[in-house]
């Protein structure tokens, strides 16, 4: 069997962590008999800054052929924010409509938690981030002046939007930033927590949102999930006030089982997850289209400072590489991943900086490859 896999490095470390993850993927296929073959995309700042190409309707098409997208990070300090960011990765989660963005919050053995008294077995949760709507959406403007007229459209695969907007008012200047839900974007997410918190037992699923402000938006996300909990009568449901989430995910992670969260509050409790589970070099998240192509990345950035020092960790991306294996079809070879990664922690000769030792990321890379054993 064959695979076709896109990658795209993109900017800052992205490189170096996908390469390790393309190394450790490469030794697995060999023992399993599956042959993966990368297609390499220069996508990223550099290419951006060198023909003006963000990412193309061409480039999208030709992705589409693939079985599988492998991201590493984008965003360079050349470039304004947001360009790449939107330009870029959320035009991929949008363009192939990944409307689920999967993040597991697991704190494996031999890796310190910033939590006192915290095992493994307290942090062991699935966050399911919506990932095609909210604040997210790229809808907003600025107005100076006082009055304005704008058209706002909003192309998506289930929808298309037209915002007309008449803006008044003797502010001298004001900008504004439309958040979007919709009710099959909204349902579709929490059927995919809901089924996830089945199929592996964790019987119990937590809704974020903030509808004591945000009353038009997070309100409707909750009567939403109230609906659609109803098909669901075996799985235990609750809200948290995302301020309130953040200091429950700090005293008691061992609550959690499956969060499910609307796109901006799931960006920032992941980082929080990230840190309880030992830091942004072991957290990974995967873009999930559970009918079309999905795209497989650690959750950190491009974290400029350290590019090219090959000290970064490659661990969130190589993991992000076993929930793609897992995606396609590989499943065994993507536990046998899962387990190099553990042995390798749990042995703790070899880490990168950021878990106190002063491996290079290669090292790493290595040392999981070498672990591969059925
Ligand atoms: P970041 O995640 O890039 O880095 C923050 C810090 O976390 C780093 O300085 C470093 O100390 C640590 N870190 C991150 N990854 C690590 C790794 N693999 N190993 C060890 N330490 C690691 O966040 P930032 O500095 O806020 O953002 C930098 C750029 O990345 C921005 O342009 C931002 O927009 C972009 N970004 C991209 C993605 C993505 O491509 N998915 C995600 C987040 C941020
Ligand atoms: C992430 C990142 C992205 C997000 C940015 C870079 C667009 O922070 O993957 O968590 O906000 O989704
Ligand atoms: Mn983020």
């Amino acid at each position: 069997m064959e695979y076709k896999i896109a990658v795209i490095g993109g900017d800052g470390i992205g490189p170096e962590v996908v390469a390790e993850g393309m190394k450790v993927l490469d030794a697995v296929s060999e023992l399993y008999n599956f042959e993966l073959r990368w297609i390499e995309y220069p996508h990223g700042g550099e290419h951006y800054l060198r023909t003006g190409e963000l990412m193309s309707e061409e480039t999208l098409k030709d992705i589409e052929r693939c079985d599988a997208i492998y991201f590493g990070s984008i965003g360079d300090p050349r470039v304004k924010p947001g360009i790449l960011e939107q330009g870029i990765l959320l035009t991929l989660r949008f363009y192939f409509d990944q409307y689920v963005n999967l993040r597991p919050v697991k704190l494996l053995e031999g890796v310190h938690t910033p939590l006192a008294d915290k095992q493994p077995g307290d942090i062991d949760f699935m966050v399911v981030r919506e990932n095609t709507e909210d604040f997210y959406v790229g809808i907003g403007g600025s107005v100076k002046g006082g009055k304005s007229h704008d058209t706002l459209e909003l192309a998506r695969k289930l929808y298309s939007i037209r915002f007309n907007l008449d803006i008044e008012g003797d502010a001298d200047e004001l900008a504004y930033q439309i958040g979007v839900l919709t009710r099959a974007g909204c349902e579709r997410v929490m059927r995919f927590a809901f089924e996830l918190a089945r199929e592996t037992g964790k019987k119990r699923v937590t809704s974020v949102d903030k509808a004591n402000v945000l009353t038009y938006g997070y309100g409707f996300w909750r009567e939403i999930f109230t609906e659609v909990a109803k098909d669901y009568p075996d799985i235990e449901t609750e809200f948290n006030f995302v301020d309130a989430m953040c200091m429950w995910m700090v005293k008691n992670p061992e609550w959690y089982r499956v969060i499910v969260a609307p796109n901006m509050f799931g960006d920032i409790i992941t980082d929080l997850g990230a840190m309880i589970q030992g830091g942004l070099g072991l957290a990974p998240g995967a873009n999930i289209n559970p009918e079309g192509v999905s795209m497989f990345e650690p959750i950190h950035g491009s974290a400029p400072k350290y590019k090219g020092k090959g000290v970064s960790n490659p661990i969130a991306a190589i993991w992000a590489g076993a929930m793609m294996l897992s995606s396609i079809g590989e499943k065994p070879a993507a536990d046998t991943v899962l387990r190099a990664i553990e042995s390798v922690l749990r042995a703790g000769k070899v880490r990168t900086y950021d878990l106190g030792g002063s491996s290079k990321t290669s090292e790493v890379g290595d040392a999981i490859a070498g672990a591969i054993k059925i």
